[in-house]
């Protein structure tokens, strides 16, 4: 079933970029949303997020051979040696950035920070512990842990775009101290975002079923929606979360023998 694309409420000119963008994607590409579905990211957001995990992971990669030559030296024949490597490394750190870049216009909207995420933040402990079964009624499109790694990811792409010219031009141009810092804060931006990744990949797959699906085939099923991002399901459906929970559980215990 062909779904139209959600549109968000910023304004007019990353606007009318992104539909653009979204409308001719969609038109190559395909998002089939079944019944008892909601479609969650377009193709374009899909090809966008794969094309920056694919670069991130190669000038991660990259990056660890000229970093820690001496325990990583196996990676560097997959990019044709040290050297290579080397040559390589800012290329594929510049399409990460060119691609998140993209990918923050797209989600610039959703991404905003609200009252709703300063509760969440507030609530995170029971988040965290499974205390609460359900997310708080109004966390919206993206909760405030995903809104956070977001910004901190922005932040680490303008470290590593001013770092990572300053450690390409040498220095030559911009003199040893520079380099010497940008090395150091290159390095602790690639760690924290290291970190990051890890339990963004743990919780977009095994840490929250179902999530993983939205940025294979686009769409996600209502329960994931209500269960994680009630506040967006509700602006979607018109629906409320605890209805369709207290629904779902009775549904449940009617199909038992
Ligand atoms: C194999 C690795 C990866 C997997 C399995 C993965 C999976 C996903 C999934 C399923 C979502 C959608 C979450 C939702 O709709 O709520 C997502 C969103 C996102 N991904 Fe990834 N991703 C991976 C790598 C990366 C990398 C390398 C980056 C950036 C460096 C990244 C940045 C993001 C961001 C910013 C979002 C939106 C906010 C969030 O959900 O945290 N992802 N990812």
């Amino acid at each position: 079933m062909a779904t139209s694309l959600p549109r968000t409420g910023a304004s007019s000119a990353i606007d009318r970029f992104d539909d653009k963008a979204r409308h001719t994607f969609e038109s190559a590409g395909k998002t089939t949303v079944y019944r008892g579905e909601l479609l969650r990211h377009p193709v374009y957001t899909r090809v966008l997020h794969w094309s920056v995990a694919l670069f991130f992971f190669l000038a991660l990669f990259s990056g660890f051979g000229i970093y820690l030559p001496w325990l990583f030296r196996w990676f560097t024949p997959i990019f044709g040696g040290g050297q290579l490597s080397r040559i390589m490394h800012p290329y594929f750190g510049v399409a990460f950035v060119f691609f998140f870049a993209l990918q923050a216009l797209n989600w610039l909207q959703p991404m905003l920070w609200t009252d709703a995420d300063s509760r969440w933040i507030r609530n995170i402990k029971k988040i965290v512990t499974g205390e609460e079964k359900l997310e708080p009624p109004d966390t919206g499109f993206f909760n405030a842990g995903q809104k956070l790694q977001f910004w901190e990811i922005v932040g680490g792409c303008i470290v590593y775009l001013i770092t990572g010219i300053v450690l390409w031009a040498g220095a030559k141009t911009f003199g040893r101290i520079t380099v010497a810092v940008s090395y150091v804060l290159h390095d602790i931006s690639a760690l924290i975002m290291l970190g990051g990744i890890f339990v963004h990949i743990y919780l977009s797959t095994i840490g929250e079923p179902g999530t993983f699906q939205s940025m294979i085939r686009g769409a996600v099923s209502e329960a994931w929606a209500w269960t994680f991002h009630p506040a967006w399901y509700k602006q979607v459906t018109g629906r409320d979360q605890q209805q369709a929970y207290e629904e779902a559980r009775r549904q449940s215990s009617s199909n038992k023998p």
